[in-house]
């Protein structure tokens, strides 16, 4: 059992989860995640390891309520116990010492972010991060990617904190101020990084991605995961989760992710009963 040792609502329908989890914490990289399962019975969610701390042996998880198994965790407080979080699971972020890099993150999307900037840094890398929300009251963690950054951007799409804007707004301001980009690392919604892809393929820039797709046993076995990258069929739990962004099939992926949305649906609907 893994106890939950800290719980924060982030935002509307996000939370942040502290969990007791020892091995993990010592052997977590960036870009890694683990699948939580809250109940013996219960579905298998993989979340990214946003943070860690080696020494208290805790992870810190970032949650949001989108279907019945997020909802559920949700429920889950301070003192509270979660049945499974196996990992660390996937391959770490490629990690050197590039020069400058920008990371860009839409909402759930900061947390591969914040632990993937923490390498980045940690390399003597400069670190932009542009953090991207609907709006003011959906932003979190502006203080702790602050911390890891050189400099933080925040854009709002209809401006209420910010710069007003798309993430690739604030990116594209970057690359025409000429500023030298060595590589762009993703994370977010998918039509959030295909755009981004889109921009930097443009302009040649090293871009990454990391994946959220539907996932099941997390180790190869059982398909739910898969993507094509470069033409070429990669399970995103162990190949990935992170892929060149420029060799990603986003349609597919944005397809794939719709796939189960009745069940997902129905299943919540008798969740609430
Ligand atoms: Fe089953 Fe990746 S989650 S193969």
């Amino acid at each position: 059992m893994f106890q939950i040792l800290k719980k924060k609502e982030l935002a509307e329908n996000v939370d942040e989860f502290v969990v007791r989890a020892p091995l993990i914490a010592k052997k977590a990289k960036p870009g890694q995640f683990v699948i939580v399962r809250v109940t013996a019975k219960g579905e298998r969610i993989p979340l990214t390891i946003a943070d860690k701390d080696p020494e208290d042996g805790t992870i810190t998880l970032m949650v949001q309520r989108v279907g019945k198994s997020t909802f559920h965790m949700s429920c889950f407080d301070e003192g509270n116990s979660l049945r499974d979080v196996v990992g660390p699971l996937g391959r770490p972020t490629e990690i050197k010492k590039w020069g400058h890099v920008v990371a860009v993150g839409g909402g759930l999307g900061l947390a591969p972010i914040h632990h993937i900037a923490l390498g980045v840094k940690e390399a003597g890398n400069r670190l932009t991060t542009i953090m991207g929300f609907r709006r003011k009251d959906l932003i979190f963690w502006e203080d702790k990617m602050s911390v890891v950054s050189d400099r933080v951007i925040v854009t709002t799409n209809d401006g209420s904190y910010g710069m007003k804007g798309l993430v690739t707004d604030a990116l594209l301001n970057l690359i025409e101020k000429e500023e030298k980009i060595d590589r762009v690392i993703c994370a977010g919604p998918v039509p959030m990084m295909k755009a981004v892809a889109e921009l930097t393929k443009d302009y040649g820039i090293p871009t990454i991605a990391s994946l959220n797709p539907i996932m099941v046993d997390g180790t190869g076995m059982c398909g739910a995961c898969r993507v094509t990258v470069g033409g070429e069929v990669k399970f995103a739990c162990v190949d990935g989760p992170e892929f060149d962004a420029h060799q990603i099939d986003f349609d597919e992926l944005m397809n794939r992710l719709r796939m189960f949305k009745d069940k997902e649906e129905l299943a919540m609907r008798e969740f609430q009963r």
